[in-house]
């Protein structure tokens, strides 16, 4: 079976990210399992001065995490148009100890806004190029209009959306056998 880990950028309870997130793994084929990240909220904040051998355990954990996943999917919110702190955090933790080198990777950004957070979404690939994550074919989804496309019941009403969401897994799936 294929490993994704899977990232929302949003800590918020009733994210829609986090909600696109789950619904996008429920369109998934069988063969790809998903682990959902939860420790956002729980890293420390990026310090090269705590980058040191036993440093924190959380940081260890979001290593191992994915160091053991074949592919990461990250679906993300824009706030103050740019990545939210948490999840560029997160990133930063990773630059100096290299677990997105060649690693497959799909990028969602969903906002309420006609944008559709294209600007976090942007900024949020410079950041994965530079440390040399490997974006897969149909990887980068940009979804405006986020709250007319996904129902209270975390459903996807959209087809167009759809549609994109089946291309970027499959996408991941291809990069993720080779
Ligand atoms: C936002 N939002 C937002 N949206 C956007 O497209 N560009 C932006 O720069 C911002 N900035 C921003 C700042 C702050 C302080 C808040 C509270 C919100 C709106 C944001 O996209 C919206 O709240 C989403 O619903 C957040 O994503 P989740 O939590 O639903 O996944």
């Amino acid at each position: 079976k294929i490993k994704v880990l899977a990232i929302s950028g949003s800590l918020r309870q009733k994210s829609s990210n986090t909600a696109l997130l789950k619904a996008t793994i429920g369109l998934a084929p069988e063969n790809m399992v998903f682990t959902m990240y939860n420790g956002l909220g729980e890293l420390p904040h990026f310090n090269p001065d705590l980058d040191v051998e036993d440093g924190p355990a959380s940081v260890k954990e979001l290593r191992e995490q994915l160091k053991e996943a074949d592919g990461v999917l990250i679906c993300t919110p824009e706030y103050g148009n740019g990545v939210p702190g948490t999840l560029k955090n997160a990133l930063d933790w990773i630059v100096s100890s290299g677990e997105f080198v060649n690693k497959p990777t799909a990028v969602i950004s969903a906002s309420p806004s006609p944008m559709g957070g294209n600007l976090a979404h942007a900024s949020l690939l410079l950041t994965l190029q530079m440390i040399n994550a490997e974006i897969v074919e149909n990887g980068k989804v940009i979804i405006p209009h986020i709250t007319l496309k996904l129902n209270q019941e975390g459903v996807i009403t959209d087809s167009e959306t759809r549609q994109e969401l089946h291309a970027l897994l499959q996408g991941l799936e291809q990069a993720c056998s080779r």
